[in-house]
């Protein structure tokens, strides 16, 4: 007898869509010789230091659970970490936890706090995650566009999405922003800030690639409304760790208590020899980034103008590794066909800007964490799909 247990799955989880970036990617990758520029990780190696350490907790035999939290050690290095770099201070032993990268951290809170038709203020172009989160727990996600003010949300355009949805549980923010690599100065951040603390919104707050900005130091949007904010870092992109799974959420008390519970279910701890990783990346490798930075600004400032000469207008972006650019007026601006014939044509692979919401629509996403080669190599080929359809 076949069963059909198919009807009994939860009707949330059936409608959540996921990212099409990874099936894009696949999708693409068959074509031979394909240049990618559709890469969210960094190209570079861990640092040594940090794969030394777990080697040796390896090899001590650093094989068991953890205090689900986190072992305190990788805590402690991890808010000192967030207090010398940003000036934000969270208790190691109640206001933060160690997860298995933001992802989980991004889970454990949707999980902790959205529930049927609770609204989700995103601004728009995200990281498409945000959104499939929302969709599984049954929230109601509402898109602030960010495109005509050239993907920055201003205190305005806030304060009316605020006003048009004054019962709004929650909202995410993200910068340096995943697509666009636009981020905040610390008055711009400190007046949206401003706007938010006349609510009792939750902010999460996703700072991942805050070591990754340019010309700029940071600014935790944490420093300004502590009380009301889940901020969310970790090891991915500032220290290329993608694969060791590295993240953080710290919060207040009494928030990160209830969030810690989802955190256990989900997880119990985060695997010993990482967060060993994680503690010398924390405390010893507090500026690992910066040659990364160096080489990032390299081909941000490469890609830029080259796609500008190209007739791809785009915003110098202040951190990340991406750039967020307008498909030229006479070409395709249909984001998915255009990045489709791209691919086929001549061999580039660009993420749709649609992929990333309302706001993306009409743009794509190139990375620069590929080396100056490929980044070289992808313009020639834009060049002559831009040639051939004058
Ligand atoms: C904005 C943003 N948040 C979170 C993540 C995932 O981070 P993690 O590797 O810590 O799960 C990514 C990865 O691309 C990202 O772009």
């Amino acid at each position: 007898m076949t069963k059909n247990l198919e009807n009994k799955i939860k009707k949330d989880v059936i409608e959540t869509k996921l990212s099409n970036i990874y099936a894009f990617s696949e999708k693409i990758s068959v074509i031979p010789d394909l240049v990618k520029l559709t890469l969210g990780e960094p190209d570079f190696a861990t640092p040594k230091h940090v794969k030394e350490a777990a080697i040796e907790a390896i090899n001590d035999d650093e094989s068991h659970y953890t205090t689900t939290r986190g072992r305190m050690e990788t805590r402690k290095a991890a808010a000192d970490f967030l207090k010398n770099k940003y000036d934000v201070e969270y208790d190691p032993a109640t206001e933060l936890v160690i997860t298995n990268g933001v992802t989980e951290a991004m889970y454990d809170t949707i999980a902790t706090f959205i529930d049927d038709g609770d609204e989700v203020l995103i601004p728009t172009p995200a990281f498409p995650v945000y959104y499939s989160l929302v969709d599984i727990f049954g929230g109601k996600l509402v898109q602030i566009n960010t495109q005509p003010d050239g993907f920055l949300m201003t205190p305005a355009r806030l304060q009316a999405a605020i006003d048009a949805h004054p019962n709004a549980k929650m909202i995410i923010l993200n910068f340096p922003s995943n697509p666009t690599g636009r981020t905040y100065s610390a008055d711009q951040m400190e007046k949206i800030a401003d706007v938010l603390a006349k609510t009792d919104m939750v902010v999460v707050s996703d700072e991942i690639y805050s070591e990754l900005t340019y010309g700029q130091k940071h600014t935790s949007i944490a420093r300004f409304i502590p009380d009301q904010t889940i901020l969310f870092n970790g090891l991915s992109k500032s220290h290329a760790m993608t694969g060791w799974r590295i993240g953080i959420f710290a919060g207040p008390a009494n928030l990160v208590e209830q969030i810690a519970k989802v955190h256990e279910l989900v997880t119990t701890s985060v695997m010993t020899a990482s967060q060993v990783a994680a503690e010398e990346a924390f405390s010893n490798g507090q500026d690992d980034a910066q040659p990364m930075v160096e080489q990032y600004i390299k081909r941000r400032d490469y890609l830029h103008s080259a796609l500008e000469k190209l007739g791809f207008a785009n915003q110098l972006p202040e951190g990340a590794f991406y750039i967020f650019a307008k498909i030229p007026a006479n070409l395709n601006q249909n984001s998915y066909d255009f990045c489709i014939d791209v691919a086929q044509q001549v061999g580039v692979g660009m993420i749709p800007g649609s992929s990333f919401g309302d706001g993306g629509e009409g743009y794509v996403r190139l990375s620069y964490a590929t080396s100056m080669d490929n980044i070289q190599e992808a313009l020639r080929r834009l060049q002559k799909y831009v040639e051939a359809h004058k």
